[in-house]
């Protein structure tokens, strides 16, 4: 027994990180739901077993590098889940039985208690604090107790007010000022919209895909730069205001009076007041979840009147007034017919299942996606099986079992290809890789068009009329095999292939002339390095401004720019130490591609290649006035104070735990003044008054 509770334990510890820190889960949530329980059944009948670092007796945690931690006015709770009508008749049950008859909570037998329901979204939890009317902090919910200070990400959520309404002096007295200090709680969402233009995104730059919604909008309010966080389109529904001496008597009252000060509460809120009415909301928000733009996986049932909710309380965990009735995951049974590797640009190779096609969540599923050997070999799928597959919010969906007891009498384990499909060099498997990769690069058929049809996509060298078939003809004939035999095609060569005729020909070639224009951060994104975006492109061509100066970057140079991590600058560095790229390269700058940035207006390098980061408020100018000197005279804006933070630009009400940190990690502290000396900006923005101030001499802190 003691085994099975420690071997438990062990699961849901690596699970719990697997979702909260890695936001990678392995397991569906019934299943982590099934193992909790379990765990919490053998420690009730077993105490001599008891140990507090328990999964049982914790929430999982979110809690990850680079943000301050800060302490929640209240712990934020987790929900105890459902997943049958007759558990949620329990819930009632006994909060009926525990209220009923009992004048304290103001009711009685013969009165009825009333229910809030809400859908349960399925995002990442958020706790806003406001002060004055103002937005002053928003923090994830971390362990429970403390949580990620994310203030600076969530502002860009146009959901979430910064400024409280103004309310009606006809409303209802306690909906007409907002308390001087409150939280208020809930969730951010990333539609299913902007979470699958997000993955096209990531698809195209080749970098791995967010599960899901809900992973892709934890991950995006953990991003470093705000303004990365605007672009991705979260949004916000809130569904629980917190505080001392609150103006309410219901929870359904504060949420009235937060959808007055301005907060989005879901439309779909509704009070209930007996089960056949929690059923028949239940199967309304089931049978209208398809629908709407974001996911939704449960409805969560809350009591009313604040007196009985405090007169229930809660458990370590979850208030007892509170219960969420989860959806099933939405799953089908189908036919394995066959498996199929596609190798991409990269050499990456992809297990694809082709199955019997099926109904699932609106949709016909004819495909889905295996990932890698480690799965295949993980759930044994056999070609002829029958599988399930399921659409948990992800884009594509994928094999999540298989009905052993349909299984064909004759069967062959699936065996990953040693030999690359597309060309039959062996593939290769690096430790701690979960893909095989093709290694022929030069070779490879689909590595070459894909390398190509990225080359020209849109969003790089936005070169058309040369889609992958296209493309696929031209290396066939033997016109092209890298994106520097572009520049040499002659609309001759092209107008007599199937399909394409002198205009196309001509389109082309002029698409190709048109595409030395395109400026470097591009070309930079357009060469196809892994793991190397967009967004990553970009950072580089403005950090190092030429492709000479980031060849030649040392790694530290590398990892001080925004994105780029190790793994990004091993990418960097592999890349370019192949000499096949570089020709490439040379060829492509002969052809007239440009490989410079274009001169950009800047004030000095007096802060060149410097990280600053900015906290407080100043006299003299504003912090985004400051922000525009930092970058004008070369440096760079950091939101936290980390390791290579080269000083912090300290103001007024500076916050402490910026402060902490700057001191612990010996990081100098700098005032307006000494910054402005600094960037030589002193005579033009010191007051008359000020100027025999020394600031070199003021030394703050
Ligand atoms: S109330 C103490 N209401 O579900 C009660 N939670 O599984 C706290 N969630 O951490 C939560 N929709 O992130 C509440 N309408 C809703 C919700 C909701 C989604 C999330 C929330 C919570 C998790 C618990």
């Amino acid at each position: 027994m003691k085994q099975r509770i420690e071997r438990l334990r062990e699961e849901l510890a690596r699970h719990n990180h697997k979702y909260y820190v890695e936001n990678a889960p392995e397991i569906g949530d019934e299943e982590f739901d099934r193992m909790m329980r379990e765990l919490a059944d053998l420690e009730a009948a077993h105490p001599e077993f008891d140990d507090p670092a328990s999964p049982t007796r914790r929430v999982g945690s979110d809690l990850s590098g680079g943000f301050e931690t800060v302490t929640h006015s209240r712990p934020m709770l987790s929900l105890a889940n459902t997943y049958s009508m007759e558990e949620v008749a329990e819930f009632c049950t006994r909060v009926e039985r525990e209220v009923g008859g009992n004048a304290l909570g103001g009711l009685n037998d013969a009165q009825e208690v009333a229910y809030v329901c809400e859908p349960k979204f399925d995002g990442t939890a958020i706790s806003l604090s406001y002060e004055g009317g103002v937005l002053v902090r928003a923090l994830t919910r971390g362990d429970g107790v403390a949580g990620d200070d994310v203030t600076a990400n969530v502002r860009t959520i146009h959901s979430i007010p910064l400024k409280l309404h103004e309310v009606p002096a006809n409303s209802p007295p306690a909906f007409r000022c907002w308390p001087a200090s409150f939280d208020i709680r809930g969730e951010i969402l990333m539609p299913y919209a902007a979470f699958e233009r997000l993955n096209a995104r990531r698809a195209a730059a080749e970098e791995a895909l967010f599960a899901n919604p809900r992973n892709a909008a934890a991950g995006s309010l953990k991003l470093q730069s705000p303004a990365l966080v605007a672009r991705r389109g979260l949004e916000a529904f809130l569904y629980g205001v917190v505080g001392e001496g609150l103006p309410f008597e219901t929870h359904s009252e504060s949420l009235r009076a937060a959808r007055e000060w301005g907060f989005r509460v879901s439309e779909h809120t509704r009070v209930c007041r007996s089960l056949d009415e929690i059923r028949a909301y239940i199967a309304e928000i089931d049978g209208l979840r398809a629908a709407l733009p974001y996911a939704t996986d449960g409805v969560v049932i809350k009591v009313d009147s604040y007196a009985l909710q405090r007169r229930l309380g809660a458990t370590a965990k979850s208030p007892r007034w509170a219960v969420a009735y989860k959806f099933a995951a939405e799953s089908a049974a189908t036919r394995l017919v066959s498996v199929e590797f596609s190798v991409g640009r990269t050499g990456a190779v992809t297990p694809v299942a082709n199955l019997d096609p099926v109904q699932l969540a609106g949709t016909t599923v004819k495909r889905a996606s295996m990932h890698n050997a480690d799965q295949i070999a993980l759930l044994d799928v056999r070609v002829g099986d029958m599988v399930y597959v399921e659409k948990g919010g992800e884009i594509i969906p994928k094999i999540t079992g298989v009905d052993l007891l349909a299984r064909p009498a004759v069967s062959v384990p699936l065996e990953f290809p040693a030999m690359c499909p597309a060309c039959g060099a062996t593939l290769v498997r690096d430790e701690g890789e979960a893909r095989h990769f093709c290694p022929n690069a030069a070779g490879c058929p689909p590595q070459i068009v894909g390398r190509i049809a990225h080359f020209v996509s849109r969003r790089a060298m936005d070169i058309e009329g040369l889609g992958e078939e296209t493309i696929a003809l031209l290396v066939a004939e033997r016109l092209v095999s890298t994106p520097a035999d572009l520049y040499t095609l002659r609309a001759e060569q092209l107008a007599p292939l199937p399909r394409l005729g002198e205009k196309s020909a001509e389109n082309i070639v002029a698409g190709v002339a048109a595409s030395l224009e395109i400026p470097f951060a591009r070309v930079l994104y357009a060469l196809g390095i892994r793991m190397v975006g967009e967004t990553t492109a970009k950072y580089l061509a403005a950090h190092f401004r030429t492709l000479d100066a980031l060849v030649s970057a040392p790694p530290e140079e590398l990892a001080q720019v925004e994105e780029v991590g190790d793994k990004v600058a091993e990418a960097i560095r592999g890349y370019f130490a192949d000499p096949q790229n570089m020709a490439l390269v040379e060829r492509l700058r002969e052809a007239g591609v440009r490989f410079e940035a274009e001169e950009k207006t800047v004030a000095s390098d007096a802060l060149a290649g410097r990280h600053v980061v900015i906290s407080g408020s100043f006299a003299l100018h504003s912090r985004d006035a400051l922000k525009e000197m930092i970058e004008a005279h070369g440096g760079r804006n950091q939101s936290a104070v980390a390791a290579n933070t080269d000083f912090l630009l300290a103001g007024e009400k500076i916050g402490p735990a910026k402060l902490a940190k700057a001191r612990k990690l010996g990081i100098p502290i700098i005032s307006e003044e000494q910054f402005l000396a600094m960037t030589g900006d002193v005579e033009k923005s010191t007051p008359s008054d000020k100027n025999d101030n020394n600031p070199q001499e003021r030394v703050l802190f």
